[in-house]
């Protein structure tokens, strides 16, 4: 089976440094489809460029997050990957699975052989997630029987964006396949709306004793004015000139 990976991603200074990790990674794993969404108006070069390089089949799109959603925090790539699951849904791809890998996450690639096989939902632990750092599906006899999780609520599937895949098939029988733009209900609300059961989830990377995933996120950087770099080139030419 092909695993379609969905990759939500949006301009900023780390973008390229995120997106080349990743690329690179996938470069590793063979059958998979690489499904690029941008969170913009149009596709952009620089993400053109490295799909068309990196030799990955792909499809490449975009989809831009709306402004007025009340919380403007809430909901990052959610308008990205709904873009993805209707191009899945309205394509004649009938089986296959779906994952949903963030571009500034750490994937070691045996994860994508253990998702691979998925009947209806697989399940497994994701280093570094929210609060307790790690976040993983508790089993028992083999069963999931609930989720170790930093931020539970009232989350039936207190799962990590990293820490699942669902078949194709599910997602196209599914009536009203959706993903809330609520903060920290993205998974569970996704889950929820397949209609799966805590039964229908398969523990995957050695009964969840494993860590093949990281949520890392790379240290933000501001890029700085136009103005100040001019400036200061400026004065360290003419120093270096005397
Ligand atoms: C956590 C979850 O793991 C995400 O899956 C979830 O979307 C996010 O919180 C949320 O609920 O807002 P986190 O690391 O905090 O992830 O979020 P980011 O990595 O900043 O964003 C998740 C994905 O959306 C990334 O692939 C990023 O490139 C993309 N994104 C982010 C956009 O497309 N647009 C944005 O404005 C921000
Ligand atoms: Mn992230």
């Amino acid at each position: 089976p092909i695993i379609y990976i969905v990759t939500p991603t949006y301009k900023r200074a780390a973008q390229m440094a995120d997106m080349t990790r990743l690329a690179q990674t996938l470069q590793l794993v063979p059958s998979i489809h690489w499904i690029v969404v941008e969170d913009s108006e149009n596709l952009t070069q620089p993400v053109s460029n490295l799909l068309r390089r990196t030799g990955v089949p792909f499809t490449h799109l975009c989809s831009k997050k709306p402004k007025n959603k009340t919380n403007p925090t809430s909901g990052r790539g959610v308008a990205n990957r709904m873009k993805a699951i209707e191009w899945l849904r309205n394509s004649s791809i009938n089986d296959g699975v779906l994952y949903f890998a963030d571009d500034d996450n750490s994937y070691d690639v045996r994860i994508f052989e253990e998702m691979r096989w998925t009947k209806k939902a697989s399940v497994w632990p994701v280093g570094l997630a929210s609060k307790y750092s790690i976040s993983s599906p508790i089993l028992k006899d083999g069963k999931v029987i609930g989720f170790h999780d930093g931020f539970k609520r009232s989350r039936l599937f207190a799962v990590d964006m990293a820490g699942f895949a669902v078949s194709i098939r599910l997602l196209k029988q599914s009536k009203n396949p959706s993903m809330p733009y609520r903060l920290g209900h993205l998974e569970d609300g996704f889950l929820k709306s397949l209609k799966i059961k805590m039964r229908d989830l398969e523990p995957k990377a050695a009964n969840c004793t494993e860590v093949l995933v990281w949520h890392t996120k790379t240290l933000s950087k501001k890029m700085p004015s136009w103005e100040n770099v001019k400036k200061e080139e400026e004065t360290f030419t003419q120093s270096n000139l005397k």
